[in-house]
């Protein structure tokens, strides 16, 4: 039977993996551990999802210095960038710190070389098949933690040997599959017995309490993050996250196989046209091709592409790193002590 950890994880001062019951107050402080930081040897069970020209040296250093694990984005980037990034992080930071491989980007090959090469320790992949790189991944001691979207995939990724998998709902900013966080979390955790990392709709303790609620072990938050104040993406990118609501997102390139959700705007509204209108997947490429570094990191708000995932709308404000982290475990924190409040005698 699976037991939800929330009762299981604040350890007393303690990172150890075993669940261990919650002492009285006065023994000392309690702390939110789960089997992720364990894993990965960090503070916080957040990781910083290793977003396409977001995730660089700047925000990935100020994630893990603050204890949770920053995920350097190699996106479609060229090898060498993603060399001189994972230098650059390791010059500045003892702490562990992962990198996201895009297995789409035409450079994967090479950046799974580059990995390697630089020893690092622990390696996400999204947008393609992680499995026949796994065992060179493993062998290298390396840390492999694949994105999924269903349970299908997820039941193949611990059996060909992953550590971890980040399970993404479709509310998530960027690639999407089709089932939402809240349904999906809970099926793998049924299905798999390594840690599970719940991404999609997450950007308080309000999420993490409820991601650990549905047997995840961790959390990974993309749009949080991105606007933050070291992140580089253009402040205009950031003021339009502040300035969304609840449906302010969209998902465009359902016709393409590659589902992709961020702001709407006149961007979106001519990629649908064009959809509607049966533009093959080559002319779509061809529209949207730079429209990410367009939109992200010179901030044209109109035609460039906004990744955003649907929490947008709870994102009132830009905030360091550390802030958003450390507000983010004690919330979580104050709700699972109040939620043991609400159970009663009879
Ligand atoms: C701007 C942006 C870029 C992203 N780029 C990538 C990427 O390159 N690779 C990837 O695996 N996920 C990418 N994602 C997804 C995030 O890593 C993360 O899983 C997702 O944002 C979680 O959902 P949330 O936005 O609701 O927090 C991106 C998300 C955003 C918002």
């Amino acid at each position: 039977m699976f037991v939800p950890p929330a009762a299981a994880i604040l350890a007393e001062g303690s990172s150890r993996l075993r669940p261990r019951r919650r002492r009285p107050a006065r023994e000392g402080k309690t702390v939110l551990k789960t089997a992720i930081c364990d894993l990965f040897g960090i503070e916080h069970p957040i990781i910083q999802g290793g977003m396409a020209h977001l995730g660089t040296v700047e925000l990935v250093l100020a994630v893990s210095n603050a204890g949770a694990l920053g995920v350097i984005g190699a996106g479609h980037y060229e090898p060498d960038w993603v060399r001189e990034q994972i230098r650059l992080t390791k010059q500045q930071t003892s702490k562990p710190f992962g990198v996201n491989i895009q297995l789409a980007s035409p450079f994967a090959m090479e950046i799974i070389e580059v990995v390697l090469e630089e020893g690092v320790a622990i390696v996400a992949t999204g947008a393609g098949n992680p499995v026949p790189h796994i065992p060179r991944f493993k062998q290298a001691g390396m840390k492999v933690m694949p994105i999924v979207p269903s349970v299908r995939l997820a039941k193949r990724m611990e059996e060909a040997g992953v550590d971890a998998i980040v399970v993404e709902g479709m509310e998530s900013g960027g690639h999407v599959g089709e089932t939402t966080t809240m349904a999906l979390v809970p099926q793998v955790v049924n299905s798999v017995s390594i840690p599970v990392v719940a991404a999609g709709g997450i950007a308080d303790g309000r999420g993490l309490v409820a991601a650990l609620a549905l047997g995840a072990e961790g959390i990974q938050m993309g749009t949080r993050f991105a606007c933050s104040e070291e992140c580089v993406a253009h402040p205009r990118y950031k003021q339009k996250i502040l300035e969304a609501h609840d449906r302010s997102t969209v998902v465009t390139g359902h016709t393409t196989g590659f589902p992709l959700r961020s702001l709407q705007n006149s961007l979106t509204e001519q990629y649908l046209e064009l959809e509607k209108a049966g533009a093959t997947s080559e002319e779509l490429d061809m529209f949207a091709r730079g429209r990410m570094y367009l939109g992200l990191v010179e901030g044209d708000t109109d035609d460039g592409s906004l990744l955003s995932g649907q929490i947008a709308g709870l994102i009132k404000e830009i905030k360091p790193v550390r802030a958003i982290i450390e507000e983010t475990v004690s919330e979580a924190e104050a709700i699972i002590e109040n939620l043991a409040g609400l159970r009663r005698q009879g």
